[in-house]
């Protein structure tokens, strides 16, 4: 081992990311505003740990001053959230705004803006209104399509004259795949045709709004979040590296390619048609897709995927899983985050910057959203009660070297953004683990404190050196 320090360029974003669903809670909703999130947990409540979800979250609607001021102490230079598509509308088909969920964006917005950190607003992280779930199937339907768009033009008539860098979509494949793909959410249905029409509307969606943003002639940019996991075959066996490569289809490349490149890859195509994968697309929305690329692109990064060729016979009852194709491989002495399951290795943030450099135009990308869920951080608190999270100081250091590494060899890497600002609720997992900088207290009417790492982060900023232990081979 031996210690490294590593200047940050000016320019480089050290930021936090949050989304409107996960933070502010339901003070001020009002009927019919449910979201898809708020619908599963009215449904489905005992499957959200200790039954705690959106109602309340980090109440942060409320105490968002007393958060910002926090974000400055940490030395945040941007904050991405989303806007909750269910709140910003009282009536979605008629495009009506609530007027009062959208004048406090205009103060959150100004307020971030008043302490020198920048927004970056998303347009949707799954907030889809539970509304047009119902009465339209969500995004399987083109109506919603429409009506998206339009909610897009409301937002962008009211903001995008004080903030510049819009996204359309967190994490785009998440909710079909645990819902239609896997069945593992509410409403639990595995129906693989619905997956890839979500999918296709959700590409279809970005590119308008692409448009929409172009043709009105806001200055700024649009883009999008995705969740490529960066896969590794067990083996360099032709048979591993298929598996590997047919995972890479079905859950990156079928929102990457349509995004950064304009089209799906023809390999994708070819197996969906093969599966009798049935979902409805045409030309006009195809050369939709192709003539309106998104300007950059966030990309949320926590763990490696390992795959190898399947030993096991799929059920040719059920219907099509890319996993006919795959399953899933645990690398052997691998580092691993056990509370949250899921294996250390920084290197994917390398590997990513490098693909999007040599197969993706080296288009302007960040990391969106990395960080690491801890259980029962309070075990970790010192006598003056703060916790001593030097385990996310040194997941932090490590991911972020390896992004400076990479920008550095020359990816276009713009910035760094942990998930999360503050502890808040996850889908199912709710407040379990941890991820902020900033400690929510339950305990304690959601007291905020900072956390060791937050003053670190702060530091980070000050003095634009990041100073870590690296190993000899990394080097
Ligand atoms: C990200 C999502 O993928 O993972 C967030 O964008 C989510 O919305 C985060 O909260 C962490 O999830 P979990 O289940 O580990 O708490």
């Amino acid at each position: 081992m031996s210690k490294q320090t590593i200047t940050i360029p000016d320019d480089f974003i050290l930021g936090a990311a949050a989304s409107a669903w996960q933070t502010e809670g339901w003070s001020g909703k009002k009927a019919g505003q449910d979201s898809y999130l708020d619908a599963w947990y009215k449904n489905d409540r005992h499957v959200w740990h200790n039954g705690y979800g959106p109602a309340v979250a980090t109440d942060f609607i409320n105490r968002y001053k007393e958060d910002v001021a926090l974000m400055k102490a940490a030395g945040l230079t941007h904050y991405r959230t989303s806007i909750n598509w269910a709140r910003f509308l009282t009536d979605y088909e008629n495009v009506v705004v609530d007027e009062d969920y959208a004048a406090y964006y205009d103060r959150l917005i100004d307020e971030l803006q008043a302490q020198g950190i920048e927004p970056m607003l998303c347009l949707e992280h799954y907030e889809l209104p539970a509304a047009l779930l119902e009465k339209y199937d969500g995004w399987g339907s083109k109506k919603v399509v429409e009506l998206y768009v339009r909610y897009a033009e409301k937002v962008f008539e009211r903001y995008a004259s004080k903030v510049t860098r819009w996204f359309t979509f967190n994490e785009p494949i998440v909710v079909q795949t645990r819902v239609y793909l896997d069945a593992l959410r509410w409403p639990y249905e595995q129906n693989t045709d619905k997956w890839m029409q979500w999918n296709h509307h959700k590409n279809l969606a970005t590119a308008k709004v692409v448009k929409l943003f172009r043709d009105k002639g806001y200055s700024g940019t649009v883009g999008t979040i995705l969740n490529p996991e960066v896969t590794y075959p067990r083996s360099s066996a032709p048979h591993d590296v298929k598996a590997a490569e047919i995972y890479d289809l079905f859950f990156n490349r079928v929102f990457l390619d349509p995004a950064i490149k304009g089209e799906y890859p023809a390999e994708l195509l070819a197996l969906l048609a093969k599966h009798q994968v049935r979902w409805e697309y045409d030309d006009e929305e195809l050369s939709l897709i192709a003539g309106n690329r998104v300007d950059e692109v966030g990309i949320n990064l926590y763990y490696p995927h390992r795959v190898k060729a399947p030993s096991r016979a799929w059920n040719p009852e059920t219907p099509f899983h890319p996993a006919f194709y795959y399953e899933h491989f645990d690398l052997p002495g691998r580092r691993m985050n056990k509370s949250r399951g899921w294996e250390i290795q920084p290197r994917i943030i390398y590997d990513m910057a490098m693909r999007l450099k040599n197969e993706y135009d080296n288009i302007p990308w960040f990391v969106a959203e990395n960080g690491m869920g801890i259980e029962d951080e309070a075990q970790f608190k010192n006598a003056e009660g703060q916790i001593q999270d030097d385990y996310r100081i040194t997941f932090i250091g490590e991911h972020l070297h390896q992004a400076l590494k990479a920008r550095a060899d020359g990816a276009n890497c713009q910035g760094y953004m942990l998930w999360a600002f503050t502890d808040n609720v996850s889908p199912m997992n709710a407040f379990k683990n941890r991820y902020g900088l900033i400690e929510i207290d339950l305990e304690n009417q959601r007291q905020r404190r900072m956390k060791k790492s937050a003053h670190w982060y702060r530091q980070l900023r000050d003095t634009h050196q990041l100073t870590i232990n690296i190993d000899d081979e990394e080097k």
